[in-house]
């Protein structure tokens, strides 16, 4: 396991030399990613894949289902970080189509650890639980909730007090909410960007958010 994954590696790099010989010595130096991106740990939705960007492209924090949690200092510093050291302009909130996490979420299955984390999806189809239960297909509901799970997350990267004291600093900052298809490989937009607080209103008009 260790030799193959090794040699990938090489082989990697010495493919990467030919095509760009100064591409390592660049990177080496500094890293200025323009977007950062929080995405879900699922092995079939690697960032820089989707979006086919080089090393050094975008700033990534996956976890399971792409939950952005108030508490969860892991993905707070990767904000504040991406934001405030390495001035992102956009953060990009992408979830997608059959992810376990939320169908897990969906079900009531123990599963163990992750239980606690799913909870905070489950609070995603609290809130919209009658409109995705009026949807009379299993797997409509199961992608409706992938979506809001979503635009949910992308209201609580708003919340941060990150976005918050970068918006008061009149900084450029766009969040935006988009979800992959691993059926096709095309991303979707979900059209809940971000760019002042203002913008925050609609999406709870739109989308029929509880918080205050
Ligand atoms: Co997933």
């Amino acid at each position: 396991m260790r030799d193959m994954l090794f040699e990938r590696n090489r082989l990697w790099a010495e493919r990467m030399l030919a095509s760009d010989p100064e591409f390592f010595k660049r990177l080496h130096k500094q890293q200025s990613p323009d977007y950062l991106w929080i995405g879900c740990s699922d092995s079939r939705v690697s960032a820089n894949q989707i979006v086919d960007l080089d090393p050094g492209e975008i700033f990534v924090h996956r976890n399971i289902a792409n939950v952005v949690v108030h508490t969860d200092l892991n993905c707070l510093s990767v904000i504040q970080f991406a934001v405030e050291v390495l001035k992102v302009k956009h953060i990009i909130v992408c979830g997608h189509y059959g992810c376990g996490g939320v169908k897990a979420a969906m079900e009531n299955h123990e599963h163990g650890l992750i239980d606690n984390w799913l909870r905070h999806i489950q609070d995603v189809y609290r809130v919209h639980k009658n409109e995705i239960d009026s949807l009379p297909i299993k797997n409509d509901r199961y992608r409706l909730l992938c979506e809001k799970n979503v635009i949910e997350q992308v209201v609580n990267v708003c919340h941060t007090t990150i976005a918050q004291k970068a918006w008061r600093k009149e900084l450029k900052l766009s969040v935006h909410g988009w979800i992959y298809s691993v059926k096709n490989g095309l991303l979707k937009d979900l059209e809940v960007c971000v760019s002042h607080p203002q913008d925050l209103s609609a999406i709870y008009h739109h989308h029929g958010l509880s918080h205050s």
